[in-house]
């Protein structure tokens, strides 16, 4: 990437860094982080800056609290791992731009660590407020945008403070941005993506960029219904962007056109009602019943993705391929994803639902790269400048 590296930066002894972390980790009820891998991938650039003698001044989102502080979106457990990780006392300081934060930091040693309450507690956060961007930007000497995760939202400590501030990339950034960079200008042959999730306007861009560029597509998950209502089959009950069908009818004629196979599902697990226990039969794609859910991909589209997976040398996927939160329908999702573990190729899983996945079948070490970002990886393959990234200063 042409951007400066916050490891340029020859001055860090002493200087106050604003690091802008992507730490939106689940946490559950319990106040309990059921996912950490955000912060573990936090963590290099943290302890560089500690170890150059930095004072680090963590800022990050959780959840959607919508501009309102909302305890269960409070950094606290994030915080509590943060402690852990490193080894060393972490500050938490609940009132950004308080007296009490500017003394925090007046008295903050070479090497502290400091984090900020979720900025989305603040409204200005998500408007992109030039007013709080400047605020934010006068906490410290440089900032460092390390949260790849968040690189697809133009807010104010994503992009707006870059305006006001040197402002340099993290080291999980690079990372992430190397891969990506690799993917779409130089990936090796073929190159498949693997796409599922319920939602096609969500990715119909994406499909459509992609089109151009890969050797095969393979369309799984409630999405796969929108497609195969688009080619005359019935899909019972199960979800269809209605909205979407004729789009879906002009992608798939552009991938016949390009000379770029999609694969749809061939068989389904179909249930009757949307349970965990619910009973479910094999149905083909031309032998879907009328009151019928499509639930998880069939044994058949099981063989064939994998077949397909497998003959891959690079691979990115994005979105599970059924209800995988129902272990029964969890089979299509835990398939792609061992199909891909076992192919040691340039295996990339995007962020989300299907990073988590990989992650709870065990498989993670297999893959060449599991992303941090879902949501920006994806804006990153439909070719779209990341917000967060093209206003980072350009290395010298
Ligand atoms: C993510 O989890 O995708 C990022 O943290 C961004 O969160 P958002 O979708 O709420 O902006």
């Amino acid at each position: 990437m042409n951007k400066a590296s916050i490891t340029d930066y020859k001055y860090l002894e002493g200087t106050k860094v604003l690091l802008r972390d992507d730490l939106n980790v689940p946490v559950n009820k319990n106040g309990v982080i059921t996912d950490d891998k955000k912060i573990i991938e936090a963590i290099p650039t943290i302890k560089f800056l500690i170890e150059k003698g930095a004072k680090v001044i963590i800022v990050s989102h959780l959840g959607r609290p919508k501009g309102k502080p909302m305890p269960e979106f409070s950094l606290s457990p994030v915080v509590e791992k943060l402690k852990e990780l490193l080894d060393k006392p972490v500050l938490f300081e609940t009132e950004l731009f308080s007296e009490h934060m500017q003394k925090m930091i007046r008295t903050m040693k070479n090497g502290d660590v400091m984090v900020l309450e979720n900025i989305r507690f603040y409204p200005e956060e998500e408007a992109n407020d030039e007013e709080f961007s400047k605020k934010l930007a006068r906490i410290a000497d440089i900032y460092c945008n390390d949260a790849f995760g968040t690189a697809h939202r133009a807010h104010a400590s994503t992009a707006g403070i870059t305006k006001y501030i040197p402002s340099y990339c993290g080291l999980l950034m690079a990372k992430e941005v190397e891969v990506f960079s690799e993917l779409m200008n130089d990936p090796k042959r073929p190159f498949v993506v693997v796409l599922g999730g319920a939602k096609v306007s969500d990715k119909i861009k994406l499909i459509s960029n992609l089109i151009d560029k890969v050797d095969g597509i393979i369309i799984g998950g409630a999405m796969a219904y929108t497609f195969l209502v688009a080619q005359g089959h019935n899909m019972g009950a199960s979800k269809v962007d209605e909205a979407k069908v004729e789009y879906a009818k002009l992608l798939l004629e552009k991938a016949s056109n390009k000379k770029v196979k999609i694969y749809l599902p061939i068989d389904h697990l179909v249930a009757k009602e949307f349970s965990f226990l619910a009973d479910y039969d094999v149905c083909s794609s031309e032998n879907f019943p009328a009151d019928g859910i499509g639930m998880d991909i069939g044994p058949k589209t099981i063989r064939l993705f994998t077949k397909v997976i497998k003959s891959a040398k690079t691979v990115y996927w994005n979105g599970p391929m059924g209800v995988f939160e129902y272990k029964r329908f969890s089979k299509g999702t835990r398939a792609v994803a061992r199909a891909m573990a076992e192919n040691p190729n340039q295996m990339v899983v995007g962020g989300g639902d299907s990073a988590a996945a990989v992650r709870n079948f065990g498989l993670e070490k297999d893959f060449y790269f599991v992303s941090t970002g879902g949501g920006a990886s994806l804006a990153l393959l439909e070719g779209s400048e990341l917000p967060g990234i093209v206003n980072l200063k350009e290395k010298e």
